[in-house]
């Protein structure tokens, strides 16, 4: 049968593992696919490296826009990342009446309603698999697997390089910076690390899977994103005396007045499957009414894993891309004419338990004035910790960690304002969420 033809931009990290996983299994994708799958032509900046990747008989560019508007081209893989020439690429593809498969999570993130707009008026699919949690075929459960199910929450270690940089931090007690490092490496970390741990690369991934979720639209500039930068040791230490571990987490959650998109250093208990997700892995949880909790593990990052992700968008579109587009999986799950206008709540909506660290005097009567502060506003505690403080000062300062049930974070945070003005406590209380992950 007639090869699919496919031309990459982008022959980097992912670009690279795409054409090596393609050329490796090209005859078991064929089988899978109903017909081969070959790269007819390539764009990369560095095109002897390009060439190295993938072999003689490839046409090689270095201007993207060639291979959108190549007229032997079916499919444009956008392997670049960013939104300037990776946004011009696809939009240029999808006008050429190409598909497109992309890993460009920022791009569907920030840019998806437009791209997906466009590509429905052309009749094209737009698929980004590899864009979510890199290997793990979420966007596939999520789009067609959980299909019955009305979603509740998606929780989600989604950012591989934070993953690895706080589990190596806690079992090697490596430093920050040299994890970070070694991310780069092994080429987890996007082209600006700060992405990656600031929370936006994850926050892009949650903002995608929230709108699969809830059939909202794409609403990246409504997630509130926090990172694991300003992250203490002393914190990890504590969470982990009371039972939990520390992750970079990702949670969308359907309320009744809207859904809550955030991502941030969260407390989940060690006992949670989710809380031993280790090192550069990813693992998404979703709650549906009909089925429960179910879990999706796998690599987030690298060459071949991601690769993994992209190949499986080139075979569905290979094998659906003569269907009429009205029977064609939706790029959001829900039919457009569905997509609900759901608001994205603010922070200060948001109802979840947290885990508060201050650093006191330890005399008496704090802890009766913290907790009646805490009562006050209508906030309850779960468990409490007192450490002596260890700055190497003996100076009669503790440190207080308390773990709180449920509560609305304007009440928290009015609270904690309250408490910081206490004569009795020193400099800021730490405040961290935590999510039980009841299934
Ligand atoms: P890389 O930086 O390794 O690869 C990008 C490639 O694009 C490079 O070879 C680069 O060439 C080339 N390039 C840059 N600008 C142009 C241009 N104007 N025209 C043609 N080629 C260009 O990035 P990754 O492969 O890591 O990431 C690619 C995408 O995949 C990003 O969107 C990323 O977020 C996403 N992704 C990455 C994962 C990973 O594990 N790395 C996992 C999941 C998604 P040169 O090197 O010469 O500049
Ligand atoms: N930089 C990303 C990560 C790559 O570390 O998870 C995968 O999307």
């Amino acid at each position: 049968m007639k090869p699919i033809h496919v031309g990459i931009c982008g022959v980097g990290t992912v670009g690279g593992g795409t054409v090596t996983v393609l050329k490796r299994n090209c005859e078991e994708i064929a089988r899978r696919a109903g017909r081969p799958i070959l790269v007819r032509a390539a764009a990369n900046r560095d095109l002897a490296r390009a060439r190295e990747l993938v072999g003689e008989g490839v046409e090689l560019t270095d201007d993207a826009l060639v291979i959108a508007r190549h007229p032997d081209i079916d499919i444009v893989v956008e392997l670049i990342g960013g939104t300037t020439i990776a946004k011009e690429v696809v939009l240029t593809a999808i006008e050429n009446g190409k598909h497109v498969v992309t890993a460009n999570k920022k791009l569907i993130a920030e840019y998806g309603n437009e791209i997906f707009a466009k590509a429905q008026e052309k009749g094209v699919m737009v698929a980004f698999e590899a864009a979510v949690a890199g290997g793990i075929p979420v966007i596939k459960a999520l789009r067609e697997g959980l299909t019955a199910n009305k979603i509740e929450w998606v929780a989600g270690i989604i950012n591989g390089t934070s993953n690895f940089i706080l589990t190596e931090m806690r079992d090697k007690g490596s430093a920050f910076a040299d994890v970070l490092k070694e991310a780069q490496r092994l080429g987890y970390a996007e082209a600006d690390p700060t992405f990656d741990i600031e929370g936006h690369d994850a926050a892009h991934k949650l903002t995608i899977m929230s709108a699969i979720a809830f059939g909202i639209p794409v609403q990246f500039d409504k997630a509130y994103l926090e990172g694991i930068s300003k992250l203490d040791a002393a914190d990890i230490k504590y969470a982990q005396e009371l039972g939990y571990r520390i992750k970079l987490l990702g949670m969308t959650r359907r309320r009744p007045n809207g859904i809550e998109l955030r991502v941030s250093p969260t407390l989940i208990p060690e006992k949670r499957l989710l809380a031993n997700v280790d090192g550069v892995m990813n693992a998404v949880v979703v709650k549906g009414d009909a089925v429960g909790a179910t879990m999706y593990y796998g690599a987030g990052a690298g060459a071949e894993p991601t690769a993994s992700s992209v190949i499986a968008d080139l075979v569905d579109i290979t094998r659906l891309h003569t269907a009429d587009p009205e029977h064609r999986v939706p790029h959001l799950a829900f039919q457009p004419s569905a997509i609900a206008n759901l608001p994205i709540l603010p922070i200060e909506e948001v109802e979840t338990c947290y885990y508060l660290r201050l650093n006191a005097q330890d005399q008496p009567g704090v802890l009766a004035d913290v907790t009646r502060i805490l009562a006050d506003g209508g906030i309850s505690v779960d468990a409490m910790l007192q450490r002596p403080f260890t700055d190497g000062a003996d100076d009669g300062r503790d440190d207080i960690a308390i773990i709180t049930h449920i509560a609305i974070e304007k009440n928290v945070n009015a609270a904690l304002a309250k408490i910081e003005a206490l004569d009795t406590v020193n400099g800021k209380v730490v405040k961290l969420r935590l999510e039980h992950l009841n299934g």
